[in-house]
């Protein structure tokens, strides 16, 4: 096993760094991308607290140890990738990184700020690297945005509104812990956090000022409830669930909102607005960010989609001035998660600086936590509260420095769509 701290991290690594992953459930197959990663790491150990979670570690990753406890991949693990529920990310967390385990922790970083800071508390004491998965980051249609604004196709980014359609029925957040508030807090955090960091990356600023609207619409008047022991998504995801109202086996507690809505003001005077609602036909979010100069939309977020930009004087138009094709996977996030994954562990095995800094995740976790107060509290606003310098400086030194736009692609012609049905994984 190699030890490194984050800024001590070996030029190179003499062993393969051994990896474990915690909690296996769905999102657990990401701890197959160590092997993918083209780094000097192998899966070595799992564990989850449940026999069913400990059944399928033996039969998704033949051969590693499985335990019962994180506590227990101490000794046997330098890092851990951590899919557990996301009000157990903070305790398994800051225990792993005290006891000099590199952490890979799901999104969201937690479910609350005084949790996210105190887990970045932790991986600023301890110096042990801290990375969390916002994957999506990581999407071409995150990436295209990104580099049409960062090559100044739309002038200065003045506002951006989200409107995000999480369809499948109930599927994904309705049949099991994610619709209870005690596991989850809020999907501005579970589903949301995604976005709002990618508001964060596409305006160059933090949210400082949010305020919240939302309700239990469609799934609060759903009887049927009932626990699912031994499964997961997998299990239960089928189109054929429709509509939304005829669902079964609801969680027994459904207290998380099917509709929620934010707006926030960023440090750099960016007004932004973020649109949730779980029982939509389609399954997809679109993003539109207005310039001094002209504007984008995506159509479509994977790949078959379409970056389009108008930025010429017209009345209104289908096509863009300029489109540009969105590369990628056709359904699901597959191609992020895999550089997600290589990103950690080439940061923790060989000291690559990652894209992605866990200060930015905090952010997502600080709008989302505080719309979800304001929307429970007749809309009033929030600030987010700032984080100590010492922690903001230790994670400055640990990102690396932005990358440069990628050269333009555009083509006019509308792309035809996607046939292949998306797969059941969630992001
Ligand atoms: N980035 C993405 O695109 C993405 C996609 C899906 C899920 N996620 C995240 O992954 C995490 C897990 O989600 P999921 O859908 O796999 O959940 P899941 O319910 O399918 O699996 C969770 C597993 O963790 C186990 N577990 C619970 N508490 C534990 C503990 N204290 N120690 C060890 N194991 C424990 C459970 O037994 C279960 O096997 C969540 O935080 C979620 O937000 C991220």
């Amino acid at each position: 096993m190699t030890s490194p701290t984050a800024e001590q991290a070996p030029a190179a690594a003499s062993a393969p760094l051994c990896v474990g992953v915690v909690g296996v459930g769905q999102r657990a197959y990401i701890a197959h991308h160590v092997a993918a990663s083209g780094e000097a790491a192998v899966l070595v150990a799992a564990a989850d607290t449940t026999a069913d979670g400990r059944d399928r570690a033996a039969a998704q990753f033949p051969g590693v140890a499985v335990v019962a406890s994180h506590h227990e991949l101490v000794g046997l693990v330098d890092a851990a990738i951590v899919t557990t529920p996301d009000a157990t990310h903070a305790t398994i967390a800051t225990d792993l990184l005290r006891a000099g385990v590199a952490v890979y922790l799901e999104k969201p970083l937690a479910t609350s700020v005084a949790d996210a800071d105190a887990i970045l508390g932790v991986a600023a004491e301890t110096g042990t690297p801290l990375y969390v998965g916002h994957n999506f980051r990581h999407a071409a249609v995150v990436r295209l945005m990104h580099d049409v604004i960062a090559r100044g196709e739309i002038g200065e980014v003045k506002t951006i509104w989200v409107r995000h359609f999480v369809g499948n029925g109930g599927d994904y957040y309705f049949k099991d812990w994610h619709a209870d508030r005690s596991q989850t807090g809020t999907l501005l955090l579970q589903k949301a956090s995604h976005d709002i960091d990618v508001v964060h990356l596409l305006a160059g600023a933090f949210t400082e000022r949010v305020v919240g609207m939302g309700d239990l619409m469609v799934y609060g008047d759903v009887d049927d409830r009932r626990e699912r022991p031994g499964e997961t998504v997998d299990d239960w995801f089928s189109f054929d669930n429709w509509p939304p109202a005829s669902a079964t086996g609801l969680n027994p507690v459904v207290d998380v909102e099917d509709v929620s809505m934010m707006m926030m003001t960023l440090g750099n005077g960016v007004v932004a607005s973020y649109q949730q609602c779980h029982f939509t036909p389609d399954y997809w979010r679109n993003y539109t960010v207005v310039g001094t100069e002209g504007r984008l939309e995506n159509v479509g977020d994977t790949g078959g989609g379409v970056v389009k930009v108008w930025n010429r004087r017209h009345d209104w138009q289908v096509a863009g001035d300029v489109e540009y094709p969105i590369d990628g996977v056709e359904a699901g996030h597959a191609d992020a998660d895999l550089a997600a994954v290589a990103e950690f562990v080439a940061f923790v095995a060989r000291g690559v600086l990652p894209s992605l800094s866990p200060v930015a995740a905090r952010a997502a976790v600080a709008a989302g936590s505080l719309a979800a107060e304001s929307l429970r509290d007749g809309s009033t606003p929030r600030d987010v509260p700032p984080l100590p310098d010492a922690v903001l400086e230790h994670f400055a030194r640990l990102t690396a420095p932005a990358a440069p736009a990628a050269v333009p692609r555009p083509t006019r012609s509308a792309p035809a769509a996607s046939s292949a049905a998306p797969d059941p994984v969630a992001l």
